[in-house]
């Protein structure tokens, strides 16, 4: 059996690799001159609800701040660790043009605090995924809304798809108070970081 095994993965090893090369060639083409009109990575139901995204952990992570119950009455509007992640197509074109394009997806995965105390010292450390929320940029489909970002809540990780939140539930505050174009880059060290001409 084991025997079966290498044999297998030795015949399939060389397939895989080439499919990969094939993968990052197609990665750099999308994000090179066309990124503008590369596909997006949010996908929406007839109502206009935003299908769950599923691989954003496979996405650029930008940061996680944390919001933890014990600094916030028990009660963080966002419990507690934020994991934020922007779709690879979309990161690409940030980095070359510093703007967000049309069809950006940025997800915020919300992580409990599961330990204060670990080997390294004391502090917060990741617990267990407890959901998601997202926010997608597109001029055509969320003409109406602020700088053209729409804001999706998910009833849990496990739900089919999310709605559209109403404009005073999200966009608002995002728009008051997050540094460019509705998206809180003074926390995310790494768009800071990949954008251009700094
Ligand atoms: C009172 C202000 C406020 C409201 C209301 C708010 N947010 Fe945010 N949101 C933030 C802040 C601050 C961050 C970044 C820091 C953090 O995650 O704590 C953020 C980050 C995000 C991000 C990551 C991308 C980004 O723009 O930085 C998403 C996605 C998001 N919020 C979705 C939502 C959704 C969906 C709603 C409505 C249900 C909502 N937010 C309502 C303040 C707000």
């Amino acid at each position: 059996m084991a025997q079966l095994k290498r044999t297998l993965l030795g015949g399939f090893a060389p397939l895989l690799l080439s499919g990969m090369l094939a993968a990052q060639v197609t990665t750099a083409a999308v994000a090179g001159e066309h990124d503008k009109h590369a596909k997006s990575y949010a996908h929406f139901n007839k109502d206009g609800d935003l299908l769950t995204p599923r691989n954003y952990r496979e996405w650029i992570f930008v940061g996680a701040p944390v919001t933890p119950k014990d600094m916030n009455d028990g009660n963080p509007a966002f419990p507690e660790f934020h994991n934020v992640y922007i779709d690879p197509v979309s990161f690409a074109h940030w980095k070359k043009t510093g703007k967000f394009r049309d069809g950006t997806i940025i997800v915020k995965e919300l992580v409990s605090v599961g330990t204060k105390e670990s080997a390294s010292g004391n502090g917060y450390f990741q617990g267990e995924f407890l959901g998601i929320a997202a926010t997608v940029k597109d001029s055509k489909r969320f003409a109406d809304s602020h700088n053209n970002w729409a804001y999706f809540g998910f009833e849990s990780y496990e739900s089919k798809s999310g709605a559209k939140q109403p404009e005073e539930a999200c966009n608002v505050c995002h728009k008051d108070n997050a540094a460019e174009d509705n998206v809180f880059t003074q926390h995310y060290p790494v768009l800071r970081a990949a954008k251009p001409g700094k």
